[in-house]
């Protein structure tokens, strides 16, 4: 098994190139089930999950190329010609689902464009319960009769979907996106109230758009879609990884150096942005790049909270905390979003700092230094706060189990050594 070592303590200056957003890509690959014609994407990221996906979907039936890299070029952009093709089978099996849970978002395109999906629950994850009721709940809404058996959910509709109002309790990202996609195959009219409008939402509603589907709403918390008989083929660039970007502002942060975060957009990060001023540490658009440094000596306590977008991410709670960590003051990140977000904090006071859980909030008391440990990361962003800690961190630090980190960053310590760190992979 990988494992990262870093030697920190070195201000990190240079320009980083910023891939295509996983949990953009993701969805949009689900699409392909929806259309008979191809579906053309590029800017996709080189990750274990979309290599996941990819596996997935030609079980699914669906015809794939590789189509080389796209034009900006270098190990980035790469494209995906997807065809959906007839089904070899409508089901995700366990195997791939447990790998990763997004795998749940072919039920809406199976369910629309065949009728049925068999899918795997996804069980539990370090990260929390994570359950899909909300996913089965809208899709009974539009018709869909399900039933769980042996660990699989079986959802049919043997008469097709029929648009209906779905209100979603509470804001999922995903639930969203599935029904989404199933809703513009549906007879009728759906409305989606209380949608999410994370921007990997709106890249979906947009590449839908570009196939022929009938959605007003984009960006709002309202979507209304207009079932059509058949979507087209399209050709469709995945948005800049927003998560990543702040990863590596962070790290720009915490070494106290200076990153040019290449193809980041500030427009789909504004909590992030607006949190790292208060944090002492600026981002400023610039040369088809974001820049990325300090305004003072010293990284500042702040409070943060984790909320749907546009608040503040869970997908860089950790990031956050791990710069906090290092700071002048006292912090308290309180998270909304996942019941079980804090495995990061044992491993971070293990390289010396001062963190205190109370339910859902985190005291953070801002240490001078931390130092370097062994440490072992329990999901994706957990383990990138610990490579972020380890670049302020006197000594060495070991980073265990980083296929964690292989699931949503590419080449991350490529990335971060030409910027100066010490830092390699252990095979
Ligand atoms: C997506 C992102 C993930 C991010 C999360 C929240 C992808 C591939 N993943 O995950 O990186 O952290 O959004 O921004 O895009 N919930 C239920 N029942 C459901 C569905 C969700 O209770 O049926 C709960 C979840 O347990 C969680 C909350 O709702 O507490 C939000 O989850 P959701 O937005 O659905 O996250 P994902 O789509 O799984």
């Amino acid at each position: 098994m990988d494992r990262i070592r870093i030697r920190g303590g070195k201000p990190l200056h240079g320009v980083i190139q910023i891939g295509g957003a996983k949990n953009a890509a993701l969805p949009l690959m689900a699409v392909a089930l929806l259309s008979p014609e191809t579906l053309r994407l590029s800017n996709l990221p080189h990750l274990v999950d979309i290599t996941t996906m990819v596996q997935l979907l030609a079980e699914l039936g669906v015809e794939i190329n590789m189509n080389g890299d796209a034009p900006n070029g270098g190990h980035i952009g790469r494209a995906l010609e997807l065809k959906g093709a007839e089904p070899a089978s409508c089901t995700a099996p366990y195997d791939l689902v447990r790998k990763m849970r997004a795998s749940v978002l072919v039920l809406g395109p199976l369910l629309a464009r065949w009728g049925e999906a068999r899918v795997s629950l996804p069980g539990g994850c370090a990260i929390g319960t994570r359950p899909i009721d909300l996913h089965l709940e809208a899709f009974k809404a539009l018709g869909v009769e399900i039933e769980l058996e042996e660990g699989y959910v079986r959802a049919a509709a043997p008469d097709g979907l029929k648009g209906a109002y779905v209100l979603f309790p509470s804001v999922s990202v995903g639930a969203t996106e599935n029904v989404l996609m199933a809703a513009t195959l549906a007879d009728g009219e759906t409305v989606i109230a209380n949608a999410a409008r994370e921007p990997e939402v709106v890249d979906l509603a947009h590449c839908l758009k570009a196939m022929g589907a009938q959605i007003e709403g984009i960006g709002t918390d309202t979507l209304k879609v207009t079932g059509v008989a058949q979507l087209h083929g399209a050709d469709y660039e995945v948005i800049p990884d927003r998560i990543e970007s702040g990863s590596y502002a962070v790290a720009a942060a915490i070494t106290g150096g200076e990153i040019t975060l290449q193809g980041a957009r500030l427009d789909i990060m504004d909590a992030v942005v607006d949190v790292l001023a208060k944090a002492g540490v600026e981002m400023t658009t610039g040369n088809g790049g974001v820049r990325v440094a300090r305004t003072g000596e010293a990284i500042n306590g702040i409070d943060v909270m984790t909320e749907p977008y546009p608040g503040f991410p869970t997908d860089m709670q950790a990031q956050i905390m791990a710069l906090l960590a290092v700071s002048k003051g006292a912090s308290m990140i309180t998270e909304t979003i996942f019941e079980n977000r804090f495995m990061h904090v044992p491993e971070l006071c293990r390289m010396g700092a001062d963190i205190n859980v109370h339910g859902s909030s985190a005291i953070v008391r801002g240490v001078g230094k931390l130092s370097g440990a062994e440490t072992m990361a329990t999901d994706l962003r957990a383990s990138v706060s610990l490579v972020l800690a380890a670049l302020a961190s006197e000594g060495e630090t070991i980073v265990n189990r980083v296929y964690h980190l292989d699931r949503g960053y590419e080449r991350v310590e490529e990335k971060l050594a030409a910027c100066g760190a010490d830092i390699e992979r252990l095979e």
